[in-house]
């Protein structure tokens, strides 16, 4: 029996892993510990919310004392630490936000891992789930590898590698036993519509403009969310401790040619005229700081752990945009209220 804390379960990526190890597990009990901040919503998990192995507590990982409650209560394990303050552009007009959550919340998880599990590390994991952001732009050719050094851009990758390091420097002066992972961008469904494909594919069912950030030059590594899933339960289960390993999808995009990509897809699902949606696209002012390109070599997962990705994008894509078309109402709830105050003070300067 493993009595495992999720953090960050009811976001977009937590909730794929909840689901998964709720699921696929049922002699875990599986905590899923979130803020349900804008981005976390309960709505993603209510399929398994009555499941006798899954229990959500409302919280938030800055809070110590609430944090040493819970180890004391429910004697956890094992911990996935996925909860985060995750959009570049939120990180850009409030940096402090993501220090506190990102790293204040880091740190407090890992204190309170330290102290718990003090006398015995046998059996105990702190699994930390990162990004390929903390590598920084690749301004030409190459990839990301594990050792590629550090060298964040933006404050929300600044604040991603400032866990990371946090979390390798309790491996090394706690002896906590540790494993990281850091991924390339995800898609999928439950993806909250501030990130690219989510809020385009919104846009298109409401015939608004498809915001193109500079040139659409960027170019991104996209990888199905459910395959991210699956990557952590490899990890969660086979990898070494001490180990980071990078995930990514072997699958490039330059933002327009996605963008494109999934006009064309919108057009054929909702039945209009192809090209009506490329007369969305628009490019406008590009982000600050705007990172070139990201890209992965998660050939490491791949030979050591026999990890990869099972399904061909157009297939994932395809299965994103049914999801959103056939969650209407999922998308109404969230994109209420605050979401649009937040779409006009980002999108109208
Ligand atoms: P998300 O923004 O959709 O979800 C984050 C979740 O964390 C939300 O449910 C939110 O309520 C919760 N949360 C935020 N602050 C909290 C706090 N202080 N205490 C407790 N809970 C809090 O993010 P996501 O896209 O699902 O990303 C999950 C993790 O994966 C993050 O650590 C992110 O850095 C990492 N990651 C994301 C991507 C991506 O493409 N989305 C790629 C690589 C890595
Ligand atoms: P995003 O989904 O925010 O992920 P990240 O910044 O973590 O890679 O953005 C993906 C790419 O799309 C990135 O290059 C920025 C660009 N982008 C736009 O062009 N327009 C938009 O409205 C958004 C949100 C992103």
């Amino acid at each position: 029996m493993k009595r495992i804390l999720i953090t960050g379960g009811a976001g977009f990526i937590g909730s794929h892993v909840v689901r998964l190890f709720v699921n696929q597990y049922p002699d875990y009990q599986i905590f899923n510990l979130d803020k349900l901040t804008y981005a976390g919503n309960l709505e993603n998990l209510e399929d398994i919310q009555s499941l006798k192995n899954y229990t959500f507590i409302k919280g938030d990982i800055t809070d110590q004392g609430l944090l040493e409650k819970l180890f004391n209560e429910y004697q956890f394990d094992r911990v996935i630490h996925l909860a985060a303050e995750s959009h570049v552009d939120r990180s850009i007009t409030d940096p402090l936000a993501f220090v506190n959550t990102n790293i204040v919340g880091t740190v407090n998880l890992l204190n309170t891992a330290v102290a718990a599990w003090s006398n015995d590390f046998k059996n105990k994991l702190f699994y930390h789930i990162s990004t390929d952001e903390v590598y920084g732009s690749l301004e030409g050719e190459g990839f990301f590898l594990e050792d590629t050094p550090y060298d964040p851009q933006s404050p929300y990758s600044a604040s991603k590698a400032g866990s990371d390091h946090f979390v390798r420097a309790y491996a090394n002066t706690y002896k906590l036993p540790v494993v990281i992972s850091n991924c390339s961008n995800n898609y999928g469904p439950n993806q909250f519509p501030e990130k690219l494909l989510p809020l385009c594919i919104n846009n298109i069912k409401q015939n608004k403009p498809l915001p193109v950030y500079g040139k659409g030059e960027n170019i991104r590594d996209w990888l199905f969310v459910i395959d991210h899933a699956r990557a952590i339960d490899t990890i969660f289960h086979k990898g070494k401790v001490g180990q980071t390993y990078n995930i990514g999808g072997f699958n490039e995009w330059k933002n327009i040619d996605i963008v494109k990509l999934l006009c064309d897809l919108m057009d054929k699902k909702l039945g209009r005229t192809e090209g009506t949606s490329r007369k969305l696209i628009t490019f406008v002012k590009d982000r600050a700081g705007h990172d070139l390109r990201y890209a992965i070599d998660a050939s490491k997962l791949k030979s050591e752990l026999g990890w990869t990705p099972s399904l061909q994008f157009e297939e994932g894509l395809e299965k994103t945009v049914d999801w959103y078309i056939n969650n209407n109402e999922w998308l109404d709830h969230v994109t209420s209220g605050q979401y649009q105050k937040y779409y006009a003070k980002q999108y109208t300067s």
